[in-house]
């Protein structure tokens, strides 16, 4: 005789209906972050290669692209500027120039859907300077922590000033929050938010955004991102954004460090947002595309993934996309 269990899990997994009303995990609309590339001086917009479905924006696409979003319901745009090639310089001067085209992509939207949607803008360097760097180097060649700050301040108050509800530093330097923050106020600007990337890890699965913004760096990003082996310093880094007045709190990337996005989650009661980035959307696209994969179920998957590790915030290229799923 064999015994039969009397505690039965598979009960609440019998039906669609059952399934639903005991999932823990929601997923809606307004969970989704968009994240949008605007580029200078295109006639039309511009596939990326290694990114199928996402492009390169002229104001115009943006615009139009922005209201399928925003009717879709999705929480929120995240706006990255891609200057041409001849604009770039070892400062990044096209990030704080007012007629730079990430600021003008910002106003455009911002005049577009006023505060009917929340506007975040990318507050880092590397797409406007020549060395493709997130910061200014010195005599050395090293990136030159403080002087990059003044650069950020200078960046952070053309975004608010072309309309970003959102700042978004994403270039880890040490003390960006805090004198984002400073400057902000100092400006008049208090009701700006700032949308800190808390733990960035200088990570292999950025590639293909490097081909959306045309970057041209040499080297890599580990004297500033965090490494991919550390766990206990993203909490060092939570505690300073916090100090430092960050509004939102963000992991970065989402699938290989979902425990990151648990921590910071089970340490701080501010929203967490993570970032499902280029490389993720990537992996699956091209698996999908060798019918590897369940495409729709695998983006479902994965995104839903990212909200249960304790995102309250999602950006993905696919915010539209399920959205529109969602309904
Ligand atoms: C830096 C920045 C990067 C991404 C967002 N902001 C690139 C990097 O740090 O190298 C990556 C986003 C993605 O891969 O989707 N401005």
């Amino acid at each position: 005789m064999t015994s039969h269990p009397y505690i039965r899990p598979r009960r609440l997994r019998t039906t669609p209906a059952m399934r639903r009303l005991v999932a823990q995990t929601s997923l809606e609309p307004r969970h989704l972050v968009l994240p949008m590339f605007v580029a200078d001086g295109l006639d039309e917009p511009q596939p990326i290669s290694s990114m199928p479905g996402v492009v390169q924006h002229t104001l115009d696409s943006l615009r139009a692209a922005a209201a399928e979003a925003v009717s879709s319901g999705v929480g929120g745009l995240m706006l990255f500027g891609v200057p041409r090639a001849e604009d770039k310089d070892a400062t990044g001067s096209g990030a704080d120039d007012p007629e730079g085209i990430l600021n003008r992509g910002l106003r455009a939207l911002r005049d577009e859907f006023g505060d009917s949607t929340v506007l975040m803008a990318d507050t880092c360097l590397d797409e406007f300077t020549d060395h493709g760097h997130c910061g200014v180097l010195d005599h050395s060649g090293r990136v030159d922590n403080d002087a990059s700050l003044d650069r950020y301040v200078s960046m952070a108050l053309a975004q608010a000033n072309a309309g970003a509800h959102l700042l978004g530093p994403s270039g880890m330097m040490d003390g960006q929050v805090g004198v984002i923050r400073d400057a902000l106020d100092d400006a008049g600007h208090t009701d700006t938010g700032i949308l800190a990337y808390t733990a960035k890890y200088a990570s292999a699965f950025y590639g293909p955004f490097r081909e959306a913004v045309g970057s041209t760096l040499q080297g890599d990003r580990r004297t500033y991102q965090q490494d991919p082996a550390n766990r206990d310093e993203a909490m060092r880094e939570l505690e300073l954004d916090l100090a430092e007045g960050a509004d939102i709190v963000m992991v970065k990337p989402a699938m290989s460090y979902l425990d990151i996005v648990r921590d910071v989650a089970n340490a701080t009661d501010a929203p967490i947002a993570a970032y499902q980035i280029s490389g993720e959307y990537s992996m699956i696209t091209a698996a999908a595309e060798r019918g590897w994969i369940d495409r729709d179920a695998a983006i479902m998957e994965s995104v839903t993934s990212i909200r249960r590790a304790g995102a309250s915030i999602v950006l993905t290229y696919w915010a539209t996309e399920v959205a529109q799923r969602l309904g």
